[in-house]
């Protein structure tokens, strides 16, 4: 079986929320980053991410911050919408496309044709199962889950999932990788739906749609609550903000409950506006240019008795 022990070239697939993030850490890390997206207008909006992430790095590391050394990990990303240009010399491929398992499988049938022996493949899903379209890619051998969380510079764990036919390989070239790009590398032992994370996280964000959308208090007052009451710097809307409304209401829907199937109705609307979130400068809330809350939207407020 193939080892896995050399990163130099990386292609992430998908360019939005998470996809920008990965590829900027493993370039900050010094790797050549082929930043492929099938979307012109996802390829045309790297540059604002980077400045979306550069705040973040300001906010985040003080006077830790390195212009230079983040300039030049800009320098290190190839934009591309070409696949066997992005996917064909790389040693490590990484999936960040969205959460539709349709779209993953053929992404991974295509990747499985351009790509070389050596290459590793991971996938960033949150809520699907590696195992159900690692075969796809041709090679499940050689394919396991690298999964970030959001603000990855700074809320660095990689949960590094296998499926029954991984190889040990594999999941040790991931967890080599995790470390080598700055990251807290964690071996999740055991094929589990949302890995540790969001097995937390995800019934946590639905409690908090269900009041809201059952009309018992605002995505604002939800939020002090939690807030106050346990010290956290987060609600969970100001963490939809944060994920995203297309990643929120693809889980939402596909949970099949009624109350968070309406929930998602409501994310798609304000999708279909054009406001997702923290990266769009609206969500629930709206946001500075630096990503810095202004206030919460109104519109969302639940109507007066
Ligand atoms: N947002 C989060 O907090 C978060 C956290 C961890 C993991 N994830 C996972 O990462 C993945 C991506 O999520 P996101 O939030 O970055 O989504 P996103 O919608 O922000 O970005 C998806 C990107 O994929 C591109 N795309 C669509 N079809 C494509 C194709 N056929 N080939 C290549 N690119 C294509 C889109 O143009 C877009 O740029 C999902 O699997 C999600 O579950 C998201």
């Amino acid at each position: 079986m193939t080892a896995f022990t050399t990163f130099d070239k990386i292609a992430v697939l998908g360019t939005g929320v998470l996809g920008s993030q990965i590829i900027f850490q493993a370039a900050y890390h010094g790797k050549e980053v082929y930043a492929f997206d099938a979307f012109a207008e996802a390829l045309e909006a790297l540059p604002k991410r980077w400045e979306w992430i550069r705040a973040g790095y300001k906010e985040d590391f003080g006077d830790d911050y390195d212009a230079q050394r983040f300039d030049e990990a800009i320098e290190r990303i190839h934009p591309t919408s070409d696949l066997a240009e992005a996917v064909g010399d790389a040693d490590l491929v990484i999936e960040a496309v969205p959460e539709d398992l349709d779209l993953k499988k053929k992404v991974w049938k295509e990747v499985g044709e351009k790509a070389a022996d050596k290459t590793l493949f991971a996938t960033n899903t949150s809520s699907l199962l590696p195992s159900d379209f690692a075969d796809a890619s041709g090679h499940p051998e050689k394919f396991v889950t690298i999964h970030y969380a959001n603000r990855i510079w700074k809320q660095n764990t990689a949960e590094v999932m296998g499926t029954s036919k991984s190889s040990q390989e594999a999941i040790d070239g991931a967890l080599q990788y995790a470390e080598e790009t700055g990251m807290v590398p964690v071996h999740v032992r055991k094929e589990v739906p949302g890995y540790i994370l969001n097995s937390l996280l995800i019934p946590w964000l639905k409690a908090g749609a269900a009041l809201y959308v059952n009309g018992v208090a605002n995505p604002e007052e939800i939020d002090r609550t939690w807030r106050t009451a346990t010290g956290n710097r987060r609600g969970p809307f100001q963490a939809y903000d944060l994920v995203g409304f297309g990643v929120a209401s693809h889980v939402a829907r596909a949970s099949g409950d009624p109350a968070q199937v309406r929930f998602a109705d409501m994310l798609q609307e304000s999708l279909d506006a054009g406001h997702s979130g923290i990266a769009s400068g609206r969500g629930f809330y709206t946001y500075d240019a630096d990503g810095n809350p202004t206030g919460a939207v109104k519109d969302w407020e639940l109507p007066e008795e």
